[in-house]
């Protein structure tokens, strides 16, 4: 890495989903101070960062993401002091923090949107937010046909203070998540304040939720998506993705521009590439997250496509690509992969190809253990997308169990609470980072040699060389170290090299299915890998 890049353009950042980390104060639910006592873990590993789900005030409707106030910390989660002995300790360990902004909503019972309930139609308090009149007889319709991306109607009707039914809100989220109005000044005075809040405590930088929400269509016209998900393609909905978002970012970086080493990463779900860089251009975020790799199923074809358009992307504005190939939002990869030891096979060996690429990665908590999504019985589903879907959909925490740090059964050292925010699986006593940490054919072991090897690897930019491969794998060089993945059925000759490390056994110099393998130094790798 030459002298002067910015420490984020290689970092690994993990993600620390709080509710999930460590419980310090045995109410079943993860807190701040439960992530302090964690850092050393987190140093093991070789965390540059941690990025943290929101820990600001909220009524935990979508777990933190309706922020009731931005500039204090939940009482769940701890107090300021919490935060900054966090920030401080982390400091000691060089591992910098970074916090998760929601620019987008805030939550129902955020003073303004109180405010703006008692104070009536065409109030300023009201022109926070976007409220309009229904259509129809009596405004008793929505005013468009824009939906949630919860389950939906994107509209809630509220009731006037003269007891009478009234306007309606937008909320692309859940009810509980009005969306604010970026037409309106003040909205950007008060994300400033938030932003220096937590810059000056010592914060390197945010997560921007929604990253390309926010601004809305002039006239806020019907929609015709069909598919409307998280991560969902926006294309010509006129909910996300409108050219005015460009000016909001422009806004953030500004003020991040103050503030030395300050990062913004953004959350875009916006896969054409010259829109996506778009979001990336130098006054705008520095990073925008990938989810290519997501989306991607467990074929090499598919994969290396992934991986060139995410290359593609970014070059367009010279700006560094970011990898990750799981988060609190999506099916954990071992089970997205297939499930079971196939899918933990698939998932140690996309860990390899995510962490061989150049740029930055995410790596969300329990990743490094192998977890898959957790069963979860109804009665303990808390996903507004559960509740909004009428129980059509599970929605995410299956993905969201807390971790197992010890021991032989539940809460495994996660809290002293047996009666955990969600339930932990008994099975998972194979899993705990002790008994990980003292077997050196572990998930976590395997994680934690790969991240140090990383390290090694110091090249920044985007280059990339793929390598001739039999169709069912992928080989490409980057910055001295081959990364070759056997995505198929059958085994396929290593390519040459010294083998730095394999995601599982290595029969001979054969790389079995569902493996992948790192090589130095490189001699010739054009044409080692042949079928047998
Ligand atoms: C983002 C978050 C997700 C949240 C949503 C609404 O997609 O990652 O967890 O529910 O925004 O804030």
């Amino acid at each position: 890495m030459s002298d002067d890049s910015p420490w984020w353009s290689r970092a690994v950042f993990y993600q620390v989903y709080a509710r999930s980390f460590a419980d310090s104060d045995g109410d079943g639910v993860g807190d701040l101070d439960g992530v302090a006592a964690r850092l050393d873990y987190l140093k093991l590993l070789g965390a540059d960062a941690i990025w943290l789900n929101p820990v600001t005030v909220s009524p935990m409707v979508d777990h933190g993401y309706d922020v009731a106030d931005p500039r204090d910390i939940d009482p769940l989660f701890g107090d300021l002091d919490a935060l900054d002995r966090l920030v401080t300790a982390a400091h000691q360990r060089a591992i910098k923090v970074t916090m998760d902004l929601v620019p987008n909503h805030t939550s129902s019972q955020h003073r303004w949107f109180q405010a703006a309930l008692v104070a009536g139609a065409d109030s300023t308090q009201r022109d926070r937010y976007i409220f309009r009149d229904g259509r129809g007889d009596d405004g008793a319709l929505p005013p468009n046909n824009w939906v949630s991306v919860f389950g939906g109607p994107a509209w809630t009707r509220v009731t006037e203070p003269d007891g009478n039914p009234g306007q309606w809100y937008l909320h692309l989220f859940d009810a509980e998540q009005p969306d604010l109005n970026w037409d309106n000044p003040e909205v950007f005075e008060d994300l400033e304040r938030t932003l220096r809040f937590w810059l000056d405590r010592g914060v390197h930088g945010f997560r921007i939720d929604v990253a390309h929400g926010m601004a809305k269509a002039p006239g806020l016209p019907d929609m015709e998506v069909a598919e409307n998900k998280l991560f969902s393609d926006p294309g010509d909905d006129p909910r996300f993705n409108v050219e005015s978002v460009h000016e909001i970012h422009r806004f953030i970086r500004r003020v991040l521009d103050d503030y030395d080493g300050a990062v913004a990463v953004g959350e875009v779900w916006v896969y054409d590439n010259a829109q996506f860089a778009a979001y990336l251009r130098h006054d705008e975020l520095h990073l925008g997250f990938n989810f290519r790799l997501v989306r991607t199923e467990y074929e090499a074809r598919a994969l290396r496509d992934a991986i060139d358009n995410s290359l593609a992307a970014v070059a367009l504005e010279g700006a560094t690509p970011t990898w990750t190939l799981s988060n609190h939002d999506v099916e954990r990869e071992v089970t997205r992969y297939g499930g079971g030891a196939t899918g933990l096979a698939r998932a140690r060996a996309m860990a390899l190809v995510m962490l061989a690429l150049p740029g930055a990665v995410f790596v969300y908590n329990g990743e490094e253990l192998g977890l898959a999504n957790v069963d979860l019985p109804d009665e303990v589903l808390q996903d507004p997308v559960w509740f909004r879907s009428g129980g059509r959909e599970r929605g995410r925490d299956g993905c969201r169990v807390p971790m197992p740090w010890s021991g032989e059964q539940p809460p495994f050292g996660f809290s002293d609470n047996p009666d955990t925010w969600l339930p932990m699986p008994p099975q998972w006593a194979s899993l705990t980072v002790e008994r990980q940490l003292g077997d050196p054919g572990s998930t976590l072991s395997f994680f934690r040699r790969a991240l140090k090897i990383r390290r090694g690897f110091t090249g920044t930019g985007t280059e990339l060389q793929w390598v001739d491969a039999p169709a069912d794998a992928l080989i490409f060089r980057v910055e001295g170290l081959v990364c070759a993945l056997n995505a198929g059925a059958e085994p396929i000759a290593l390519p040459d090299g010294d083998v730095l490390l394999t995601s599982g056994p290595l029969v001979g110099g054969w790389l079995p299915p569902d493996t992948a393998a790192w090589l130095a130094p490189v001699r010739s790798v054009s044409s080692a890998a042949r079928c047998p």
